[in-house]
Order: structure tokens, then sequence, then C-alpha cells
């Protein structure tokens, strides 16, 4: 349906739109047409277990921050209004959160006095918004938005809040779920203030929860401190919206979609889990991975359909790849596009500002960096291509470099359509070689080139007629003497 590849940053998030472009991410969001959605992200935390000057939630995987996970699926949920909680002296947190939600909203929460006392922060920022309200934290980076969505769906006016449980392997530290054989749920006990045989319940309070606004700023206020860390915890809602003759309902989710982070090591396990599930969706979107495992992809990879990408290959952030593109191994892609029926690679490096056009060759050992390669052209063997335009048609020989840095600037050079530039030749910029042009192999051009003309810079070649064999004569017999002296 749709053909260009530039109209696609606009319609992330909607189904039928998503061809034959794919996000790797989910693209089919439904969300029953009555309820409104607002979210309450918590990120106040500094987490020091991650040994850090960077708070928590910005630390990235798949390249992109632990935050910007969690306000994805914010947004996919179509939520009109996000307030993200931070601490103290999180700039950097407002911007991250600014750059994925523009009308995202803050709350500062000075002294961390526990899940409750965070969500309450946020009430002054939610003035206004009478729907339902999510709270997710924002180092649980793995939670989808039809996930969101199914828990809202449990929302009806007996039953004004619902909570997000998983079952745990190992359910330690996790708040249990105390349910009733209807499965609602009627309190979460934290591991602190938990019997031995609540100890024992593996359904666990993932954090997520979806509940009635009014019910939220009502009921959160009468939320004490009496337990064990002296907290005022969130989970206490769910008594109190009982004890207010209404019900809690549950939704259940994989373990590995509320895993947190708290250290580098399940940073690590998130990034794996994360490629695994690009991985598949790319497959499913119809790309062939040789060998999936060894493929790396950044949250936000586009891959287009009948693409084949070999073994080792690395997408860095701001890909976007058409249909019926080969992407041999070893290659490494940041910040380019590469139009349909491309062959990259293998080796190949194509840095921010690669813009590569279709049924383009790129060879091995080639860098592009900044520079638009159009239709059908060709640079195949290991070459530099920076700040530069090359014209439909052209052929790169190996070895050209383009001379874009003088130590101060960088300067363009522009190439136009069906050039043939020699092998091992500098093109020093800024300049400009004309439509049909011919560069001779190893020529250092300095000068614009005017169309169809021919650049030449060769010192004479000078040929001695039978100078080698003489040579030969003279070192042999000197190598002869010294063995026998
Ligand atoms: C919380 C839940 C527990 C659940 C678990 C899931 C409560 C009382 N307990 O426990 O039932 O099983 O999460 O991981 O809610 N935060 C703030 N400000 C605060 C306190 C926390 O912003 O004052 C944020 C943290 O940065 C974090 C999230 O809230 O993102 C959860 O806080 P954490 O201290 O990890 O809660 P847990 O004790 O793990
Ligand atoms: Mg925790």
């Amino acid at each position: 349906p749709l053909g260009k590849i530039a109209t696609f940053a606009g319609l992330r998030g909607r189904a039928p739109l998503c061809e034959p472009q794919h996000n790797l991410h989910n693209c089919t969001i439904s969300i029953p047409a009555m309820t409104e959605i607002a979210a309450i992200v918590l990120a106040a935390g500094m987490g020091t277990r991650m040994k850090s000057s960077l708070p928590k939630v910005l630390h990235k995987a798949a390249n992109r921050s632990l935050l910007g996970h969690a306000l994805t699926a914010v947004k996919d949920t179509q939520a009109s209004r996000t307030v993200v909680v931070h601490g103290p002296d999180m700039e950097s947190v407002r911007k991250e959160s600014t750059s994925f939600i523009p009308t995202v909203e803050f709350a500062e929460q000075t002294e961390r006095k526990g899940t409750g006392h965070a969500v309450l922060m946020a009430e002054r920022a939610m003035k206004g918004f009478s729907g339902t309200v999510l709270v997710l934290y924002g180092d649980v980076p793995l939670i989808q938005a039809q996930t969101l969505t199914k828990l809202v769906k449990h929302l009806s006016d007996q039953q004004p809040m619902a909570v997000l449980g998983f079952i745990a392997e190992n359910p330690k530290g996790y708040g249990r779920l105390i349910t009733t054989q209807k499965n609602t749920i009627v309190a979460i006990r934290e591991e602190l203030d938990a019997s031995t045989e609540e100890k024992g319940i593996r359904l666990c309070n993932s954090g997520v929860i979806a509940i009635q606004s009014e019910k939220l700023w009502k009921l959160l206020p009468k939320i004490g401190s009496k337990n064990a860390k002296g907290e005022i915890y969130l989970t206490d809602l769910v008594e109190l919206v009982n004890q207010s003759g209404k019900q809690v309902g549950l939704e259940i989710c994989d373990e590995d979609e509320v895993q947190g982070v708290n250290d580098r090591v399940q940073l690590s396990q998130i990034e794996q889990r994360l490629q695994d599930r690009y991985r598949l969706e790319a497959q499913r979107n119809g790309a062939t991975l040789i060998d999936p495992a060894s493929v790396y992809f950044s949250a936000d990879t586009r891959i287009g359909s009948d693409v084949v990408i070999e073994p080792n290959v690395i997408f860095g952030p701001g890909v976007t790849v058409a249909n019926n593109v080969e992407i041999l191994g070893h290659s490494h892609i940041e910040g380019a596009t590469i139009g349909k029926g491309a062959r990259i690679g293998p080796f190949a490096r194509l840095r921010p500002g690669a813009e590569i056009g279709e049924n383009v060759h790129i060879g091995n050992y080639v860098e592009i960096k900044k520079a638009e390669i159009s239709k059908g052209a060709k640079v195949n063997h290991l070459t530099y291509i920076g700040d530069a335009k090359v014209g439909a048609g052209s052929n790169i020989g190996a070895g050209t470099i383009t001379c874009n840095y003088d130590g101060y600037e960088k300067h363009l050079t522009e190439i136009g359509e069906n050039v043939f530039v020699g092998s091992n030749s500098s093109l020093v910029a800024p300049l400009r070689i004309g439509h049909g042009a011919n560069i001779a192999a190893g020529s250092v051009v300095t000068k614009s080139v005017p169309d169809d003309a021919l650049a030449i810079t060769r010192p004479e070649l000078i040929i001695k007629d039978g100078w080698a064999k003489a040579y030969r004569a003279i070192k042999v017999a000197k190598k002869a003497k010294k063995a026998k002296d």
C-alpha cells in the first residue's frame, strides 16, 4: 500500500499502514472505544545496583532507554496523558521522556517514600482527568501495549481496579496476590509482611495496575505506612477497593514481560529478550535471517519483506530497510536508509546519514557516511564516501576516498550520474564531478570536473627495457660472494 519509506516514521502503531515496511514492534492495538487512558510511569529510583552515574531508566537495551521502552508501550495504548514521576536532579530523564512523548508531564518525588507516595506526586499533573489510570514502572521495559490494554478491559463499575500478575518461578521479593475463587484479588502482601503460608504463593504482583482515576485519588490518601518497610505501598489500594464494596480484577502475563532491571546482569537479559523478540518479528514479517542469533537489531529498526540478512549483522539506531534488500555478513549499519533491491556487504559499514538508493551495491570494506548514493550506483570495494552525493548509475572504483575533512571543516563531494571513478582516486572536497565524467585511476582530484570530461593526475611512466634482469644478476652475484666469504 505505501511505497515511500519516508512516510513511515509518522505512521507507527497503526496496523493497516504497517505494510510493507514492518516496524519490529507490535503494530496492532485495539482500544475499547470508551476508555480514556492516562499513564503514570514511576522512575524515581536511582538504581544503585547499576553502579552508574546515569539514572537507571536511561540505561539502554536494543539502543533504546528502558524508560523509552516503557513509554513506547504507553504511547501505543494511545494514552491521552502521561506523567513521569522522577527523583531530584533528573533533567536527563525529562529530556528522554519528552523525546518519546512530547506532551509528557512530570512530577518530582523528592523523597522515596514508596510506590503509593510516588503515584500521589502525580495527582496534580492528572487534574481534570477522569478516565482510567495505568501505573507502570520505568525500569520494566518489555511490557507490551496489548497487555496494558487487556488489563484495562477488566475494569467495570463493579471492578474499578485490576492488577497485572504473573506466576513467578521464584517469587522471593515480590508482592504476593491473595485471590478469591472468582479470580479477583483481595490483597497484595509484600514479601516482608507475608506469612509463611502466603510466601508459598507464586502468583505475584508485576507492579502494573489499572484503576479508575476517581477511585485512585479518593483511596490513595488513605494508605498508611504501617508495614515492615515503613513505606506508602501502592499495593494497599487492593484492600481499600475491596473494603469499598468493589472488587479488583486480575490479568496474568508471562514473567518475562514484567522482568525489571536492577543491575547490569538483568540489563543484558533484557537485551537478549528484546533481540529474540525483534528477530522473530523480522522473520514473521518476511525477512530471512540465516543465523538469527547473530543478528542484532535496535528497537527502531524497520525491515521490509523478502530481505535476506546474513550472519553477524548489527543494526544501530535509525535504520530502515526496504523490500528485497540483501545484507551480507559482518555489516554494521546505523542511521541509514536502504532502498529496494540494494545489496550491502559483506563487511560494509553504513554510518549516520547514509541514504542508499534502489538497486545500489555497496561492497566489502566500504564505509558510507552522510552520503546519498543514487539508484543503481556501485561502490564495491575498499572505499570511503563521506559528505557526498553519488549520482545514479555511477561506478566508484576500489580504494576511492572522498577527502571530506580539512582538519577543521567538512566539505561536500558531488558526483554526477554515470560517472566512472577509477581505482585509488582521492577526491579532495569541495568539488563536483560532472555527469558522465571519467576519473583516471590513481588521480588526486582537487578541482571540479565538467560533464563528460576526463580528469587525470599521473606522473610520467618510465619503462627501461632489461633493467630488472640486470639488477637481478648484480644482486644474485653479490649474495653468492657473501656466502662464500
Ligand atoms: C513493588 C511492589 C511489589 C511488586 C514489585 C514488582 C509495592 C509496595 N510493591 O515492590 O508488590 O511485586 O514491585 O517488581 O508497590 N518507586 C518510586 N518511588 C518510590 C518507590 C518506588 O518511583 O518511592 C519506583 C521504583 O523506581 C521502581 C518501582 O517504583 O521503578 C518499584 O519500586 P521498588 O522499590 O522496586 O518496589 P518493590 O519493593 O520491588
Ligand atoms: Mg523492585
